[in-house]
């Protein structure tokens, strides 16, 4: 049995191929636009095509007995969305149904799908569950709340099952020093920081002091990779043994911290002293997002292994090499 990774080449997929392949057949499908060949483990097999093309899709799912698809494939950029939305219906909407109706065609049954903090918009509350309500207020959070109905709604009338998994922010890198973050361009926090402590930027901007937060600046709740790719595979292997099915789960490690803060511990690690301007507002940045991901600790033991210390210092030996 072979699990086909859809977005493999980029961050989070790559970090969750090099977890999967000690134990599965992995087939990997990436067009390359985000990703990079470079990031994916030399274990799995690499096929580069795009996920709306249905003749790739009927090949893969010819060729390798595929039992799950770990979707990753996306654009995320929150700003990006909102100057071009078509952009992101196409590639995250419009692409993601032709490889369900494949999945379907094919009976390939099981589905774990990459979501985001996103669909809560501006939350009412301060620890977000998965019942705090979905008002997403960018269009790259509506086009993962659309796939999330989506599959709510075919998971009701096919032989199909699923788990959303709506990941915090992702930061951090490979304990293996061989693969980390990698965008082009990069508009993250925590490397744009540790770029800049390398010296490959001038300076860090702060979006933002006038937050109602302790400090002013946006307050986040990071976790790593590695953690995602764990609650990936115990998603899959929960599903598998019919343990659950069809549920969504937040990823985060339900402690936030603000934008100063993160740029205070990135300092701490590099020991070396950065230069801040502090800036506008960015955009569509809410104030505070943090998760409880009580749910998905309860149900399949999730735990994460990874604090923010130990984020930074894992980016921080991939971004120094
Ligand atoms: N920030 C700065 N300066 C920078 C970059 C970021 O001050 O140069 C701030 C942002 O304004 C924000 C915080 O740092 O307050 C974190 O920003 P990131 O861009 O690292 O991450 P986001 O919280 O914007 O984005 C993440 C995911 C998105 C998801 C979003 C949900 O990357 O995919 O959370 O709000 F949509």
């Amino acid at each position: 049995m072979a699990i086909l990774v859809c977005g493999g080449a980029g961050y989070i997929g790559s970090h969750t191929v090099k977890e999967l392949v000690d134990t599965y057949e992995v087939v990997v499908l990436d067009n390359l636009t985000t990703g990079f060949e470079s990031l994916i483990d030399e274990r799995a097999t690499f096929v580069k095509g795009d996920l709306g093309d249905g003749a790739v899709l009927d090949r893969i799912f010819t060729d390798h007995a595929i039992d799950a698809v770990f979707h990753f494939a996306a654009n995320s950029l929150v700003g990006e969305s909102v100057e071009n939305p078509l952009k992101y219906y196409r590639n995250n909407v419009s692409a993601t149904l032709v490889l369900l109706e494949k999945m379907i065609e094919h009976n390939v049954k099981r589905f774990i799908f990459s979501s985001t903090a996103a669909t809560y918009g501006i939350p009412d509350t301060e620890m977000i569950t998965e019942e705090t309500a979905n008002k997403p207020i960018n269009p790259y959070g509506r086009s993962k709340l659309m796939v999330e109905q989506v599959l709510a709604d075919i998971a009701h009338v096919h032989d199909f099952q699923y788990v959303v998994l709506r990941y915090f922010n992702a930061a951090g890198a490979h304990e293996s020093g061989t693969i980390g973050e990698s965008h082009d361009p990069e508009s993250h926090l925590i490397p744009i920081v540790l770029q800049h402590l390398l010296g490959q930027r001038e300076k860090i901007s702060v979006f933002g002091t006038d937050y109602d937060t302790a400090d002013g600046t946006c307050v986040r709740d990071y976790i790593h990779v590695t953690d995602l790719a764990r609650a990936h595979i115990l998603s899959y292997e929960g599903m598998a043994k019919g343990e659950i099915a069809n549920e969504t789960y937040n990823l985060g490690n339900g402690a936030g911290y603000s934008v100063n803060e993160i740029i205070k511990a990135c300092e701490a690690i590099a020991e070396r002293k950065a230069t801040i301007e502090y800036a506008d507002r960015r955009a569509g940045d809410p104030a505070t997002l943090v998760a409880s991901s009580t749910k998905i600790a309860a149900a399949l033991g999730w735990k994460p292994a990874f604090d923010l210390e130990a984020i930074i210092s894992s980016a921080w030996a991939w971004h120094s090499k």
